[in-house]
């Protein structure tokens, strides 16, 4: 299956892109990942990067798009997978209906994760991830590790993103609101947008993803 994964900043697609992406054997493909790798490498892309994702604004389209194809090219990605964060404008989204187009693939759905503004900026704040692996992510109210500040998958120092200060976080849900939320009206006309409810337990909304992926992709 090809998925695109939507929903505003702290709606829990990294969460849930874990979850479903072991589900249905798919690899999980994060710009936002891929970026803060080249960060912690110290990379020109990631230096590029960083100076937009401090700012709470999007990394230009040329190196993002760059970047996604190289990743959705390798092997492990060839029969499917699902994006997290990507597209994330209507010019991202061209870009990739482009790069299907050529294959000869499509999408088969984007899945829209709904989540009330109030409640994503709760679990932003309270948001830690693992220095060793981005896929381990706590919170500190809602899934809280058993030992403070240390992962409990490996053990790993846990920390919170640069870009989750209050002022960063309210610029991202302007650009999710002005620059992402039309890519759902382009899919909308493709007949390819499943929405659900983000609330509730992580297992509830993964249930409710698998559910309404298998009813209408
Ligand atoms: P990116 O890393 O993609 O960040 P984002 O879209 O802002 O999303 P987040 O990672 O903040 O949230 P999430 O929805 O994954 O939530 P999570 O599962 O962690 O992008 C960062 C930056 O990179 C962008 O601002 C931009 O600069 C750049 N970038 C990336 N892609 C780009 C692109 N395509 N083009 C240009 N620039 C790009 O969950 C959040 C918290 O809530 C966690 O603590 C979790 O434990 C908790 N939680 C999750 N689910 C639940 C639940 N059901 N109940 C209670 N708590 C929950
Ligand atoms: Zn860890």
């Amino acid at each position: 299956m090809r998925i695109v994964l939507v929903g505003p900043p702290g709606a829990g697609k990294g969460t849930q892109a874990a979850f479903l992406a072991k589900n249905l054997s798919i690899p999980h493909i994060s710009t936002g990942d891929l970026f803060r790798a080249n960060i912690s490498q110290q990379t020109e892309l990631g230096k590029l990067a960083k100076s937009f994702m401090d700012k709470g604004e999007l990394v230009p389209d040329e190196v993002t798009i760059a970047m996604a194809k190289d990743r959705m090219e390798q092997p492990d990605a060839e029969n499917g997978f699902l994006l997290d964060g990507f597209p994330r404008n209507v010019s991202q989204a061209e870009a990739l209906d482009e790069m299907l187009k050529v294959e000869s693939m499509k999408l088969d759905a984007v899945l829209d994760l709904e989540v009330p503004e109030d409640e994503v900026v709760k679990r932003i704040a309270g948001r830690r991830i693992c220095r060793n692996d981005s896929a381990h992510v706590f919170h500190v109210a809602y899934k809280q590790p058993k030992r403070e500040g240390v992962c409990d998958v490996c053990g790993g120092e846990l920390y919170q993103r640069d870009d989750d200060s209050e002022e960063t976080v309210r610029k991202r849900l302007e650009v999710y609101h002005t620059q992402t939320e039309p890519i759902i009206d382009y899919y909308k006309a493709q007949g390819l947008v499943v929405t659900i409810s983000a609330l509730g337990q992580v297992s509830e909304v993964t249930g409710r993803a698998m559910e309404a992926l298998s009813r209408d992709a």
